[in-house]
């Protein structure tokens, strides 16, 4: 597939050189390529993975079958409307958290309750084929969760039944068994709101590789 990952951090970086690794034509997508490109942390990991292409982010889902959004929570809205509407009928796999650090640990949710920035962002996109996924464990785990002694959760949410199926194909490539389909976009607000459980429990393990499993009972289908 040809994928368009938006977003160079650590996340960025780690889903797309995980894509690439895995065959798929993957473009990354930043405000300048060349401030990116010079960054030491970026050098690095684009040695082992010359055939991804770093783009500037308007025009940079021309083509792609699928694009990640794999931005800050609270610049996401923003990079998107640069994006533009290339984004009309194209699968947005959305992983972004809707945290707000600007008041001191631990993070506060920009959204919540009623409202998600996964429709957030489908709102603004009306056209495009939001997806949530992966935003409820840690970017090492999300391209590889065999990482882990057992086998663990995902959930998706979104309204588009062939998006998400390509979203869930996805998944399975990545290694990721126990998908759960939690139903409609608007079902994001767990996974999101999740994200004040998945901290504390970072806290407390002293670390972030870890995941969830939903184990169910005997009278639940598997
Ligand atoms: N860390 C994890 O393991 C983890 C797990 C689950 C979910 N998430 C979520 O994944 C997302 C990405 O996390 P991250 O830590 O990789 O991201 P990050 O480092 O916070 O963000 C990197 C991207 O944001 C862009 N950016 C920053 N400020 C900007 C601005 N003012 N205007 C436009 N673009 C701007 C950067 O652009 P340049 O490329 O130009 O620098 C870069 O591409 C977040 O929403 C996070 O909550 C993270």
């Amino acid at each position: 597939m040809d994928i368009t990952v938006l977003g160079t951090g650590g996340v960025g970086r780690s889903v797309a050189g995980r894509l690439d690794d895995l065959g798929h034509h993957v473009t990354m997508a930043t405000r300048e390529p060349s401030v990116t490109a010079g960054r030491d942390e970026h050098a690095a990991w684009a040695a082992a993975h010359a055939g991804v292409a770093l783009a500037p982010f308007a025009g940079s889902v021309t083509g792609a079958d699928l694009v990640v959004n794999a931005l800050g929570g609270d610049i996401a809205l923003g990079v998107l409307a640069e994006v533009g509407p290339e984004l009309v009928g194209r699968v947005l796999l959305d992983l972004s958290n809707p945290l707000d650090h600007s008041q001191g640990f631990p993070p506060r949710l920009f959204v919540k309750d009623d409202d998600s920035l996964a429709e957030q962002l489908q709102r603004a996109h009306p056209e495009a084929l939001v997806v949530k996924t992966l935003n409820t464990m840690n970017n090492a785990v999300m391209v590889d969760p065999a990482r882990l002694p057992e086998g663990t959760t995902v959930f998706v949410s979104g309204d588009d039944p062939g998006a998400k199926a390509a979203v869930v194909a996805l998944l399975r490539e990545l290694g990721h068994s126990d998908v759960i389909d939690l139903g409609g976009l608007e079902t994001a607000r767990g996974p999101e709101m999740f994200l004040a459980l998945w901290i504390r429990t970072a806290v407390a393990l002293g670390g972030s590789d870890f995941n969830i499993k939903v184990v169910r009972g005997p009278s639940l289908p598997s």
